[in-house]
């Protein structure tokens, strides 16, 4: 989406309908889940005999949750914690799979309850594509070769009698594969040129992974995409996607900041740190480009979102923070990007889905929280598996301490006759008038949805009624060819014609 600027408080908005023609991948909208303090454990999976409604262990309240926001992929089972696990532990009857310490994440035990039966039996249940996560820094070829035999393979062969063994006969399946995660860093600290060579090597036996994604770049590491790129050129079969990891920090990696407890100024930084997204993947693409014009090789964004610090009193090894109207701003913000980028994002995954960093949903005992960024997806769903349509958008500046950003940012698509345009107003402060020039004259219908709250810093609460939600937002019928509105300060909000 071509952006520039105009009068304050006007933005305009062209669709080009007759341009539509790149898919939005549904798994743009993808999510994240690591044995990473409470969310696989407490979050996910509290185990047939607890209390806590559920089904063969997973919590119904968020199993219902989940499918209702649509969620369309789940990536497991790390982040770093892949890079240290031993699949063969989670596997065969729970009383006889050993126990490990979680060294990434708070050193705690991780008893291996939830394994790949588990993970793909949840995924099976709230109708997610599994994205498995293979142990490149501490695992073997052989192992991580084993792993996907074992999920994906119908021969007969050792993996698959022992699959059967454990009560599942027919293989899963699987189409994505990660290869090692971070492999710069939690991964191995490896160069990479390094990890080029390991990457071949574990791609050449990792038969029947369909969708094979290498470890990509943490952020302004353009380096490693050129070398990556270049060193797969001759073995093009055995990459099918190469990721990229980008957290919003609002300060630095040593004081992250508070979750709930900031400014303006901070609302500002935060937001402007988020768009910086386009910059990243724009010059991430233009590299792949000149090795891949074609587009064969997906971008997978498959960690993004804000990290905030850990909320006071909570174990900082479990990255526990709160959700307000900042991270629906950030969760709209990065959709709009992926969906205007969606030739070459492939897939994205926000971390993480629950109680860890910008999670939809929170949990305490028995009771969930659904958080502004679930409102943020439950919106954006009309996106998944829909046609971009191609915008001009021209838009104020919200400004902060000499320091701009455009005020509206924005995407839309069209699905079953529907064109859906999701939209953020990044000033807090100023409501902006928009103008959309519509494609077709037959359009007669306009229906719209909103998410905003009186204060920047408005959250979801456990025992409290929800104060950041879903509400209708109402616009005017069409009128020659123009559809006028005002979008609220601080929202995300949706329109949809007919
Ligand atoms: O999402 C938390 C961690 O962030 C992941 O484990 C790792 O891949 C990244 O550094």
């Amino acid at each position: 989406m071509l952006t520039s600027n105009v009068l304050f408080g006007q933005t305009k908005i062209t669709l080009y309908s007759d341009q539509a023609e790149t898919k939005i991948n549904k798994e743009i909208y993808g999510h994240f889940a690591e044995h990473l303090g409470r969310c696989i454990y407490g979050g996910i999976f509290v185990g047939e005999d607890s209390e806590i409604p559920n089904t063969r262990g997973f919590r119904d309240d968020v199993t219902g949750a989940l499918i209702d926001m649509k969620i369309p992929l789940l990536r497991w089972p790390g982040g770093c914690f892949a890079d240290t696990y031993n699949w063969k532990d989670g596997i065969g009857p729970r009383e006889e799979r050993p126990s490990m310490v979680n060294v990434h994440w708070g050193g705690v035990t991780e008893d291996n309850s939830f394994g790949t039966h588990e993970f793909l039996d949840f995924c099976d249940l709230i109708d997610a594509e599994p994205y498995i996560n293979v142990n490149v820094g501490s695992g073997t070829v052989r192992e991580a070769s084993e792993w996907i035999e074992y999920v994906t393979s119908s021969n007969i062969s050792p993996m698959t009698d022992l699959r059967k063994k454990n009560g599942r006969e027919e293989p899963w399946d699987v189409k994505y594969w990660g290869i090692g995660n971070e492999n710069w860093g939690c991964g191995g600290n490896m160069t990479p040129e390094y990890y080029a060579d390991v990457y071949k090597h574990f791609a050449t036996y990792s038969r029947g992974a369909e969708y094979k994604i290498a470890c990509g770049a943490s952020d302004i590491d353009y380096n490693w995409t050129d070398v990556l790129m270049k060193k797969m050129q001759d073995k093009r079969n055995l990459m099918q996607g190469l990721s990229l990891h980008y957290y919003t920090i609002t300060h630095n990696w040593s004081k992250k900041g508070s979750a709930t407890d900031f400014d303006e100024k901070e609302w500002f930084t935060t937001l402007s740190k988020t768009l910086f997204m386009d910059e990243l993947i724009q010059k991430h693409s233009t590299i792949m480009d000149k090795y891949d014009p074609n587009k064969r090789v997906g971008l997978i964004v498959d960690e993004w979102g804000n990290w905030f610090d850990v909320e006071p009193g909570t174990n900082p090894g479990f990255l526990y923070q709160q959700n307000t109207l900042r991270d629906a701003l950030v969760a709209g913000i990065n959709l709009n990007i992926f969906n205007n980028h969606a030739d070459r994002v492939k897939m994205s995954n926000i971390a993480q889905t629950i109680n860890v960093l910008q999670s939809v949903i929170l949990t305490k005992e028995d009771e969930m929280v659904l958080t502004p960024t679930y409102y943020v997806f439950k919106m954006y769903s009309v996106h998944q598996d829909a046609t971009l349509i191609p915008a001009n958008l021209k838009t104020s500046k919200y400004e902060m301490d000499g320091e701009s950003v455009p005020a509206v940012n924005a995407s839309a698509s069209t699905k079953d006759g529907v064109i859906s345009i999701t939209l953020c107003n990044l000033n807090p402060n100023e409501s902006e008038n928009v103008e959309l020039s519509l494609p077709a004259d037959e359009i007669s219908t306009a229906s719209g949805q909103i998410i905003t709250s009186q204060s920047i810093n408005d959250f979801n609460d456990f025992g409290k009624n929800e104060t950041v939600s879903l509400k209708e937002f109402s616009v005017a019928k069409p009128k020659d060819g123009k559809l006028t509105f005002e979008l609220p300060a601080k929202s995300v909000v949706l329109v949809q014609l007919k």
